[in-house]
């Protein structure tokens, strides 16, 4: 499948706009989300082996995840783990709907097996997807592996205002979720990353340790949701930006124990570009955004690395950033991650990558003389 994907479907694919068919791709799954025969035919052809890693009290069937990004608006959630996935996070979602940058707002740099992206949070508000959510839940189609959702700032709310905008869309979708990812590092929302600043993060940690201790069934305001919510805390992340230094990472990783963070997600997409004396990708590069992909492969896993150090191993880490196959996954462990996720890999390998990624990983951790995930996380980096 995977060489079909790449020499046959690829090309055709790649000819289109590459958020048409983004859109189109999804518009499809989803589609064939609410189609058992096809969950069923999906499930047989790309299932993955498993390799089940316990993190933050949740157990993830494999350690290959579906990044943030792909699937805003949970259109299809029961597909990703019959693709193989471990788990998934949805969104980014804001609490207020926006549309995001004028298009174009993605681009494919094809030699580099990379992406550039300045979406910008297009999604239709937390609680559009709070009720998208529930009503996967309804349908008895919600996943056995577990679902995160990435929480961004919405574009109208000033930095100063943006601890009770992550607030609100907290609050509209706790219980419905099994973990949150607190995005405060997408380049492509003027300022964003200035929240990644210890104060103004601390801020924000601080509104949803809050919300957090109070059992969310009796919170969600809409009562159509609160009959799906759990009763329980859940993890919550923080994703940071490969551009930070490891300083200003440092700050972050002080945060942890006194915000009770269950995690980092290292990390989001870069601002820096690489250097090419190829023309076409030259002009690519010169588009605003963030890049993805290849390139950015090395600065996640020595990011990592630097988190699992300084933490001494102590705060899981989801590794993220260029990860194509199960070399690109097996470095991030070595490095200091329990969990990892892909989103241009699924681009530029199709929809096997998965299954692909988690086979090429038990063989590798069993010839290296692993048991588990767990023994190998963190082992080149001790
Ligand atoms: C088109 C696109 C949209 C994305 N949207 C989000 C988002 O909404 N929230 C987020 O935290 N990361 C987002 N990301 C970043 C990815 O989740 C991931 O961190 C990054 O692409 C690096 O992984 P990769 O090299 O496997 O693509 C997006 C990436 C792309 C390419």
């Amino acid at each position: 499948m995977n060489s079909f994907y790449r020499h046959c479907l690829r090309p055709i694919l790649f000819t289109q706009d590459s958020e048409k068919i983004h859109d189109r791709t999804l518009k499809f799954l989803g589609w064939a989300s609410r189609r058992p025969s096809l969950l069923r035919a999906a499930e047989k052809f790309f299932a993955a082996p498993e390799l089940p890693v316990e993190l933050f009290g949740l157990k993830f069937p494999n350690p290959i995840g579906l990044a943030a990004g792909m699937d805003k608006q949970a259109a299809a959630i029961p597909m990703w783990e019959k693709l193989g996935f471990g788990f998934c996070e949805l969104g980014g979602v804001t609490w207020h709907p926006q549309p995001g940058n004028p298009q174009p707002r993605m681009f494919r740099a094809v030699e580099d097996e990379a992406l550039i992206n300045r979406m910008g949070f297009n999604n239709h508000g937390a609680q559009v997807l709070a009720l998208r959510l529930a009503e996967w839940k309804k349908l008895g189609l919600w996943p056995a592996h577990p679902v995160g959702v990435n929480l961004g700032k919405s574009k109208v709310t000033p930095l100063e205002k943006a601890a009770e905008d992550y607030a609100n869309s907290f609050r509209a979708l706790q219980g419905l979720a099994d973990f949150f990812v607190v995005n405060v590092s997408s380049p492509n929302t003027p300022n964003l990353r200035q929240l990644q600043d210890k104060a103004a993060l601390d801020e924000i940690l601080a509104a949803f340790q809050e919300l957090n201790v109070t059992a969310p069934r009796q919170s969600a305001a809409n009562t159509e949701v609160a009959a799906f919510c759990r009763d329980a805390a859940t993890p919550i992340l923080v994703k940071v930006a490969p551009d930070l230094s490891f300083e200003a990472l440092d700050e972050i990783l002080e945060l942890a124990a006194a915000r009770n963070l269950s995690g980092i997600v290292a990390g989001n997409t870069t601002i820096a570009r690489p250097q090419t004396s190829n023309r076409r990708l030259g002009k690519i590069y010169s588009e605003m955004g963030g890049l993805s992909g290849r390139p950015l492969r090395q600065r996640s896993t020595e990011m990592i690395r630097h988190i699992y150090q300084q933490t001494r191993g102590a705060l899981p880490i989801i590794g993220v950033g260029g990860v194509f196959d199960a070399n690109d996954a097996l470095a991030k462990i070595y490095a200091g991650a329990s969990l990892m996720q892909v989103y241009t890999g699924l681009v530029y390998e199709g929809p096997g990558i998965a299954r692909k990624i988690v086979a090429g990983l038990a063989e590798r951790l069993n010839r290296d003389g692993f048991a588990t995930i767990k023994d190998a996380v963190g082992a080149t980096a001790r």
